[in-house]
């Protein structure tokens, strides 16, 4: 499917989506916003992809939401249209994994879009931000609430508040990305770490992503019960057979997603 505002490559089991809407820092219009919806449920469906990087340019991941757009935007206007609810849910929806690749401005809807992904690694020249505060609003799609959980809740009020920049140092620091690496490796590296998630199985992947993700929605005697029966479950599988006979005999493992 062609696009206006992404670039997709489907490269070795792997589909790398990149934003591409220069002019704008790659702003979150709503063009960019459905067909993004569009481009990460067509790589869940894809049996050929196993893994989704998600990037943006050298200078821009995301500067948020499209401001332009959305200023002479009514209450009611946003209410009625459920501004950046039903579109963004089809993003949550994605099974197989999201990595993250930012590099340079993740404002605003752009730091809440890497935080939706299931990992970030991000580029030295990283910039992360919730400046809505600054414009007289809030943020709409997790600012508040995954950031807080991913840095605390000094450090999210202090960003939601002040509507300061956090940089690569710190977010790392602070738990935000997983990794930090030079601006011109970004992409490299995260396609490798995107691969290496591709050659294991898919079944115990999807099964990964949903137990982590659920530690956010639950307490931890009810997260710790559903991980051990998930854990359980996996010993109905082909791949664990193959994966433990498969490290028995010092050899690789040949994953066929049963
Ligand atoms: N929406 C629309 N256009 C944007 C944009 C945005 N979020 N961010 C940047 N642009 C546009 C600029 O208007 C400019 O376009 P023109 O050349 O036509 O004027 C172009 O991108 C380049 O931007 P700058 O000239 O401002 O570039 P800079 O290097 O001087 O500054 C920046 C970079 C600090 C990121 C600055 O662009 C900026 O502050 N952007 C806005 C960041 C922001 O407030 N984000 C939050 C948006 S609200 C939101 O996201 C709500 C939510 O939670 C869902």
């Amino acid at each position: 499917m062609a696009y206006q505002t992404l670039i997709v490559e489907n490269n070795d089991r792997v589909a790398l989506i990149r934003l591409n809407r220069p002019e704008a820092l790659n702003a979150l219009s709503g063009e960019l916003i459905s067909e993004l919806a569009a481009a990460v449920t067509a790589a869940d469906a894809d049996p050929a992809i196993r893994c989704i990087v998600l990037t943006g340019s050298e200078k821009a991941f995301a500067a948020g939401a499209d401001i332009k757009e959305m200023a002479a935007k009514s209450y009611v206007d946003v209410l009625t249209g459920d501004l950046f609810g039903p579109e963004i849910e089809r993003i949550n929806r994605v099974r197989k994994p999201i990595i993250a690749a930012v590099a340079g401005y993740a404002l605003g809807g752009g730091c809440e879009l890497a935080m939706m992904c299931d990992f970030i690694i991000c580029a030295e020249n990283a910039k992360f931000g919730q400046p809505e505060i600054n414009l007289g609003v809030i943020a709409g799609i997790g600012g508040t609430q995954r950031l807080t959980r991913f840095v605390g809740k000094s450090k999210a009020m202090d960003m939601n508040l002040t509507g300061r920049f956090m940089d690569a140092a710190e977010a790392e620091r602070s738990g935000l990305v997983s990794r930090v690496v030079p601006v011109d490796k970004l992409v490299d590296e995260a396609m490798a770490a995107a691969r290496k998630i591709a050659s294991k199985s898919a079944v115990a992947t999807m099964v990964a992503k949903e137990a982590v993700n659920r530690s956010y929605e639950t307490t931890l005697r009810e997260g710790l019960l559903y991980e051990r029966r998930a854990f359980h479950a996996l010993f109905a599988t082909e791949d664990q057979k193959e994966g433990m006979s498969a490290f028995a005999e010092k050899r690789e493992a040949q994953f066929r997603d049963r």
